[in-house]
């Protein structure tokens, strides 16, 4: 998988993605990371990317003719004409789970970073194929969801991970929130590793986890659960959980 980076603050998106789990996948050729600066395809002498709006108003907007160009020569690179370009922006649809599992069955990616008051509209309308947001929050550019996607979208690449279980197990992949983890030591002044991690018996601790995995949605994110339909047994864990964190508040 390949994403191709549309962005004034390219050494932002290169630093942030040469660290761990993205930078080993780069390093690795897992993945490819190229990054285009709009500025380098101006065409007047002071390099300019951005101007006033029209209508008046505060801030600046970002010129389409830099940024069409930009992700015009990240297609051409790799031949690849009909390559999905997102804009990432507080209005497009909210990045989730399944969206990035999506995305890293795909192999090429065009992520564009708006700054100041955003981009020409023009620009969004005819070159991007979709807009997405990391939440109802609006932060001062587009480089930090870029990472975001980038470093979600990695891990779930085959390969990318020591242990495949690993990103399998995660919060969100089936629905439900992560069960806890505990490592050494086994009895401590915060607390003991519940008994049932250390009996050795994986049909015991599988069902532990399952049935903390089941409890803290529901405690933690009960609109998860309503979304999933849940097996007898899964059903059962969770009236288990529920008794027993009665019995114990
Ligand atoms: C200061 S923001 C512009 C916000 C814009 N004036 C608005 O209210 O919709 C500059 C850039 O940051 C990025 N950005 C801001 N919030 C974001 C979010 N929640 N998700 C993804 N990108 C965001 C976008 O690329 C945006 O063009």
């Amino acid at each position: 998988m390949r994403f191709d980076i549309v962005t004034l603050f390219p050494e932002m998106i290169q630093q942030g993605a040469s660290y761990g789990v993205t930078g080993k996948a780069i390093e690795q050729d897992i993945v490819g990371l190229s990054v285009w600066n709009p500025r380098d395809y101006t065409k007047d002498k002071h390099r300019t990317v951005d101007d006033r709006p029209y209508g008046g108003g505060p801030g600046m907007v970002m010129k389409y003719q830099p940024l069409c160009d930009a992700v015009n020569a990240a297609k051409e690179a790799e031949k690849t004409p009909d390559c999905k370009v997102v804009f990432l922006s507080p209005q497009g649809r909210q990045i989730t789970q399944s969206l990035l599992i999506e995305t890293s069955q795909t192999s090429q990616l065009i992520l564009v970073a708006g700054r100041y008051e955003g981009i020409d509209q023009r620009f969004i309308d005819k070159v991007c194929d979709e807009e997405w947001s990391l939440g109802d929050y609006v932060i001062s550019g587009g480089e930090l969801a870029a990472l975001v996607v980038i470093d979600a979208v990695t891990r779930l690449i085959p390969g990318v991970l020591g242990d495949e279980e690993s990103a399998k197990q995660d919060s969100f992949m089936n629905g439900l929130l992560n069960t806890p983890h505990y490592t050494r030591p086994e009895q401590s002044e915060l607390g003991d590793v519940p008994e049932q991690l250390l009996s050795g018996n994986h049909k015991l601790i599988d069902r532990w986890r399952m049935k903390q995995a089941l409890g803290r949605t529901s405690l933690k994110r009960p609109d998860l659960l309503e979304k999933k339909q849940l097996s007898a047994e899964q059903d059962a864990l969770l009236k288990e959980f529920r008794n027993e964190k009665q019995e114990s508040d």
